[in-house]
């Protein structure tokens, strides 16, 4: 989370840092700022809010200078205040430092500081790390002296840079555990939490390790160990690049991506047949295989469950990733995870995934973002091929993960070439599903906004996507919603309905249909609001969403599509902002 970008070259920084910062603000965006060096001297710019209302109120794009390193910040210590907001600074006003990632110990390193006489002017974490530059600084040593210096005493994860008014040619930028990029170009030098931060002139990449820092100056990138020592590594082409994604006329990115479902279809199924063949094999031989996400990857996860047990004939668990180390005890080389996050660097699934390794289990990961920290340590990676996923809900990841699933399951029976068939016809009842609905829901979120409690409710392959309704309907329309397999809803949940509670019943007409209803019916009887997601109507439904009838291994990727459009509609029609929803980030680095 948080995301970080500096930029060291001949152009004036801010504005250079600003469009970064733009790029990378699905990371956080609680508030922002700016610092950069100008004529000797550190200035900088930050407050709270969106990064175009922050810019608007103090002109974060318009600070003067070629240096600059600029914050885009998702809270974890601390409020969402303007002294919280990074840049933070030592004492002295000299030194400016951006960080993404977590400082375990900063509660102990704080009150060293105070104690030793700093002023500390934030509730964060991040803040020792200016001072504690600070005071080696003061010892006579350089900027970059100082980093390697506080280096070790920072426990936790970090990527952060720094920059000094008393040496304001360079950015010093270390990392641990948090993602940091270099990118090289004619126009200067940059370092950032994601690559896709750099502007499209950015050609190539240093890869920077854990342990490892850079110095960016006006001549160059210059990596070191942590003893200080020059590193040479090889440049590496930056060929994978999103480019500026934009709304296309929506009025929010998660409209737009729920549209764009139906090509996401095709281009999710458009793998290589033989890497498929081989994890499949690796599937079926290992001795367990388990499937490790956080949210909806996890739901995604769980359809794959039941794709590889039905089609495959091969049972595998879901481990929720932030549980996974749990259950670490039990992996071993006989061991398949696969890894499935749409950013490939959320934490709790990296850490789980290097524990694996670790273990020696192989590791296939299924990745939407190029260039993550997962695809670095995975055996095999399957991307999704979906484009940039700018909402900071997931809609057409989803989707593309089923496909992803649908396919593996397949290749399990050696018929890789029928499913893709298969998928081929469906990408046209995902239109249908969109056209026949998206009217409609808009009428019935108008009808259901005041509502406080939604259930959602399904059977077998569906179950996951009962559970992902709810998710989207919570985070973006901040509603309580809760997902979970029909036959549960008679062990507890049915105690909460109450007359006109709504409660979604997904009900294809398939060998659930008759088992689904029946719950549906339980609910109806104690008053419950019926909205059907069903090919077949019924008089129990209070409102009918009709989906296109499509083979049953198929349903899932049908079903969701409406559940998404309620929650963005429940999200507009209540006044929320889909995209950017309240202490909510895309990309999720902290444990
Ligand atoms: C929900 C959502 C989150 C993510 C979760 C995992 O709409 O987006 O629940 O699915 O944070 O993220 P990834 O897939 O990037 O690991």
């Amino acid at each position: 989370m948080c995301g970080i970008i500096g930029y060291c070259g001949r152009e004036i920084a801010a504005p250079i840092v600003f469009q970064g910062l733009k790029r990378v603000e699905y990371r956080g965006y609680d508030s922002a700022g700016i610092a950069t060096l100008s004529d000797r001297s550190l200035l900088v710019k930050k407050g709270v809010g969106k990064l175009d209302e922050v810019n608007s109120q103090k002109g974060l794009d318009a600070i003067p200078g070629n240096i600059g390193i600029g914050h885009t910040r998702w809270a974890t210590h601390g409020g969402v205040t303007e002294p919280n907001a990074h840049p933070h600074c030592d004492c002295s006003g000299e030194v400016a430092v951006i960080h993404n990632g977590i400082i375990e110990n900063y509660q102990e390193l704080r009150e060293q500081l105070i104690s030793n006489g700093h002023r500390i002017a934030s509730e964060t974490d991040t803040e020792v790390i200016p001072h504690l530059i600070e005071d080696e600084m003061k010892k006579g040593n350089s900027l970059k002296a100082a980093v390697l210096a506080i280096a070790p005493r920072l426990e936790g994860y970090y990527a952060f840079l720094a920059i000094s008014s008393r040496e304001p040619d360079k950015i010093v930028g270390a990392r641990k555990g948090s993602p940091l990029a270099v990118g090289i170009s004619d126009q200067g030098f940059f370092a950032a939490s994601d690559a896709l931060a750099f502007p499209d002139y950015v050609t190539e990449l240093l890869p920077l390790d854990d342990h490892e820092m850079v110095v960016l100056t006006h001549h160059g990138a210059e990596l070191f160990d942590a003893a200080g020592n020059r590193l040479q590594r090889d440049k590496r082409r930056l060929t994978s690049r999103w480019g500026e994604a934009n709304k296309q006329g929506y009025r929010f990115f998660m409209l737009k991506e729920i549209m764009e479902q139906p090509r996401v279809v095709e281009d999710a199924a458009a793998q290589n047949k033989e890497l498929f063949t081989d994890i499949a094999l690796d599937i079926l031989r290992a001795g367990q295989v388990i499937i490790t996400a956080c949210g909806t990857s996890r739901y995604a996860a769980l359809v794959g469950r039941y794709l590889f047990s039905k089609v495959g004939r091969k049972f595998c668990d879901v481990v929720m990733a932030s549980e996974f180390h749990y259950f670490a005890d039990s992996v071993d080389k006989d061991t398949v995870v696969l890894a499935v996050s749409q950013s490939g660097e959320t934490a709790d699934v990296i850490e789980g995934v290097k524990e694996a390794k670790a273990a020696g289990a192989k590791i296939v990961s299924i990745i939407n973002r190029p260039m993550s920290l997962l695809e670095d340590i995975s055996n095999h990676v399957i991307y999704l091929n979906c484009g940039p996923e700018l909402c900071v809900a997931a809609t057409k990841s989803f989707l593309s993960q089923l496909v992803v699933f649908y396919l593996l399951s397949f290749s399990m029976i050696n018929a890789f070439d029928k499913a893709v068939n298969n998928l081929k016809r469906i990408s046209s009842e995902v239109s249908k599903t969109i056209d026949w609905n998206n009217d409609k829901i808009e009428r019935l979120s108008h009808e259901l906004k005041t509502k406080n409690d939604f259930y959602y409710i399904a059977r077998g392959i569906n179950f996951a996507i009962a559970s992902e309704g709810a998710l989207k309907a919570k985070e973006i329309s901040y509603i309580h919603a809760e997902g979970m397999p029909a036959g549960e809803l008679k062990h507890g949940t049915l105690a909460l309905i109450e007359p006109l509670t709504p409660v979604a019943v997904i009900c294809p007409d398939d060998y659930t249909y008759n088992e689904t209803l029946s719950n549906a019916i339980e609910a109806k009887a104690r008053g419950a609001y019926i909205v059907a997601i069903s090919d077949r109507d019924n008089e129990i439904y209070d409102f009918w969403i009709e989906i296109p009838k499509v083979d049953e291994l198929l349903y899932p990727l049908i079903t969701v599509i409406p559940l998404q459009l309620l929650a963005y509609h429940l999200a507009v029609s209540r006044g929320y902002d889909p995209d950017r929803p309240r202490n909510l980030a895309k990309s999720v680095t902290v444990k």
